[in-house]
């Protein structure tokens, strides 16, 4: 693996306990996760997309779209929760097979977000890190993500070890949006990154 001269791991203490903040995304914690999507998006979309898309982004709406995906479990899919304090959902990852399959990547992480009020603690690394374990432990190798190329904090990707693999121009809401996709195309590989020193061979996470 290469790595950067300057990079250093994470303690795995500090690893680990992020990680045993992860479980599996119950239908139960379809409103907790739909107030985080909302207001991440707020916070990080500001600017990047039309103000009246998040004007009019709806936490009710979110919610019963989060109930439904959550409720489905179709074949491949998953999703996981980060938890702070007292339960308090903090962050979210959803992940399955590829939509574009034509980039050559097994898989897909659909969406990743963490609460801002709780950025730069570990728990975007540790709900990435889950998601690729989950990911391997069901035989896909490799995974893809798309990010808005303005997104401030795309650059997560970067430190993640994620290669900038494509680009596109998306028309969305009356407007041109360039995204890129990261890619992963060792997930076994990228774990030793995301989640260096942990056991991978550790059993899957725990439900709710
Ligand atoms: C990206 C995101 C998930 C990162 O979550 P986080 O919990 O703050 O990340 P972590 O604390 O686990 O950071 C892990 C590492 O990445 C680095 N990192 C985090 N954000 C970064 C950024 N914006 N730029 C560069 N590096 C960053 C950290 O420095 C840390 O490195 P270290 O462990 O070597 O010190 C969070 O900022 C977020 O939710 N952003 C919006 C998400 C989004 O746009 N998703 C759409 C695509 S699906």
């Amino acid at each position: 693996m290469i790595r950067h001269p300057i990079w250093r791991p994470p303690a795995l203490t500090h690893i680990m306990d992020m990680m045993s903040r992860v479980r599996r995304a119950a239908p139960a914690d379809a409103s907790a996760i739909a107030r985080v999507y909302v207001d991440t998006w707020r916070s990080v979309y500001a600017g990047l997309v039309p103000d009246r898309v998040l004007i009019n982004m709806s936490h009710a709406r979110q919610s019963l779209s989060w109930a439904r995906q959550l409720d489905a479990r179709r074949g491949g899919h998953g999703a996981l929760v980060a938890e702070v304090g007292r339960r308090r959902i903090a962050g979210v990852a959803s992940f399955g097979p590829a939509r574009n399959p034509n980039l050559g990547f097994a898989s897909e992480i659909y969406t990743l977000y963490v609460a801002d009020d709780y950025w730069g603690q570990g728990l975007g690394r540790a709900l990435l890190g889950g998601a690729f374990r989950e990911l391997e432990r069901t035989r896909r190798k490799s995974a893809y993500l798309w990010v808005l190329a303005d997104n401030p904090t795309r650059f997560f990707y970067d430190a993640m070890g994620g290669r900038r693999v494509a680009e596109r121009l998306e028309p969305l809401w009356g407007t041109t949006l360039r995204e890129v996709a990261y890619g992963w195309p060792d997930l076994g590989e990228a774990l030793i990154r995301v989640l260096p020193g942990s056991d991978r061979s550790r059993p899957e996470h725990p439900t709710a």
